[in-house]
């Protein structure tokens, strides 16, 4: 091992102002998508005109690999692969790969919309990706197309799905946003499909992320209100996490039919075990989903900076860091400023 190597290692009893390690890194790829989801990306907005990150400023495969080493030196070990769309990132599979070989990663994860899984999956899991969680917010081919601002069809990403499987991804899960009036009522037969099949469903609650969604509290369902419809169909029981910081609330079909889970960011924050890290896909560092700035590491890092001074910066945000958005949601905090989803990765 060399001396760099047991140098970052020994500086894995990094904490944040409030106490917490740096457990998780997740990887924005491309801020290009090829849904507009209206609580996204409005359609609006992000047209033919619109100009996203000129390819020249995405983090290659290379810088992508240097600097999720340096963060699994200071005690990163899951790694998640987001966007926009990863999947329309051409060198994806090498981006994968150069994150599988990296020592100390116990887990690397992709986050897709599915529409482009079908003809990669097979390819994904050979770089050594371990799991696929796949966005969709219903079965039902309207609601879909309100959701995704017209864009794909539901057989598509579960055409996706099974591909994933038939690869050997395992578990796979699903995850649907649920947004009042929209695809609430749709939530059960979401879960009638896959119950028994292995696949797990989650739900997300409506958070105000980004400026542009023009989100309001009525529009969120709290997971309560889900899970006691779902369990007057289906008795559920609680599970424990399966990791400390998991963000979702895991639920088991007394059945034996498989396990469901509840994201609840509105309705039970979890800031306090966050142990979250955001790279955006042009080398910016976020400390929280909903914060207003970043540190430029692409910089640095194109500069010829040292893996050294790049810990130093690191280890600066993460010490500095006292982000609990979501705790402080009640208070008016302006909304202007906030960095959109599909930039910073979900
Ligand atoms: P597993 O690794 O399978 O446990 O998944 P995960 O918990 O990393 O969840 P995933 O990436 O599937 O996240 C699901 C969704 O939860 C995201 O798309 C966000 O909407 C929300 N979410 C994830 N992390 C955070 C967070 O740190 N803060 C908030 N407010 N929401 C989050
Ligand atoms: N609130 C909750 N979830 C959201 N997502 C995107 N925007 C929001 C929001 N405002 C979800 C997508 C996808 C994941 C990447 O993040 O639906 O499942
Ligand atoms: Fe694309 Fe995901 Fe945003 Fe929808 S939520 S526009 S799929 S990045
Ligand atoms: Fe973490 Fe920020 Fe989400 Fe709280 S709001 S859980 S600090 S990312």
């Amino acid at each position: 091992m060399n001396s760099s190597v047991t140098q970052l290692q020994s500086q894995s009893a990094l904490r944040d102002r409030l106490d917490r390690p740096m457990r998780d890194l997740r990887i924005s790829v491309i801020d290009r998508c090829n849904y507009r989801c209206p609580y996204c990306m409005p359609a609006e907005i992000y047209g033919e005109s619109y100009r996203f990150l000129p390819r020249a400023h995405w983090l290659t495969p290379g810088e992508i690999r240097r600097l999720a080493g340096l963060f699994v030196g200071l005690g990163v070990n899951k790694l998640r692969i987001t966007g926009g769309e990863p999947l329309l990132r051409r060198d994806l599979d090498e981006i994968v790969a150069g994150l599988a070989g990296l020592e100390g990663v116990e887990d690397l994860a992709l986050t897709t919309n599915g529409t482009r899984l079908a003809e990669r999956a097979a390819e994904l899991r050979e770089a050594g990706l371990k799991r696929i969680t796949v966005s969709l917010d219903s079965l039902d081919e309207a609601v879909c197309r309100t959701m995704n601002g017209g864009r794909g069809d539901v057989a598509t990403v579960l055409e996706g799905i099974d591909a994933a499987r038939a690869a050997g991804f395992e578990p796979i899960k699903v995850n649907a946003m649920v947004q009042r009036g929209i695809n609430d009522r749709t939530v059960v037969d979401l879960i009638e499909h896959f119950r028994g099949t292995g696949i797990i469903v989650r739900f997300i609650e409506y958070m105000d992320v980004g400026t542009l969604n023009g989100w309001q509290a009525g529009e969120v369902v709290s997971s309560k209100v889900l899970l006691d419809r779902i369990a007057a169909r289906w008795p559920l029981e609680a599970l424990e996490s399966n990791y400390r910081g998991e963000v979702a609330k895991r639920y088991a079909f007394t059945d034996g039919q498989g396990e469901i889970g509840f994201i609840s960011s509105v309705s039970e924050p979890f800031c306090g075990d966050c142990h979250r890290s955001r790279l955006s896909a042009e080398g910016t560092l976020y400390t929280c989903l909903f914060a207003n700035r970043g540190t430029d590491l692409r910089e640095p890092l194109r500069a010829g900076v040292s893996d050294a001074d790049l810990v130093g910066l690191l280890q600066n945000v993460w010490r500095n860091r006292a982000d609990r958005y979501s705790e402080l949601r009640g208070e008016k905090i302006t909304r202007e400023q906030r960095v959109e989803m599909y930039r910073m990765g979900g």
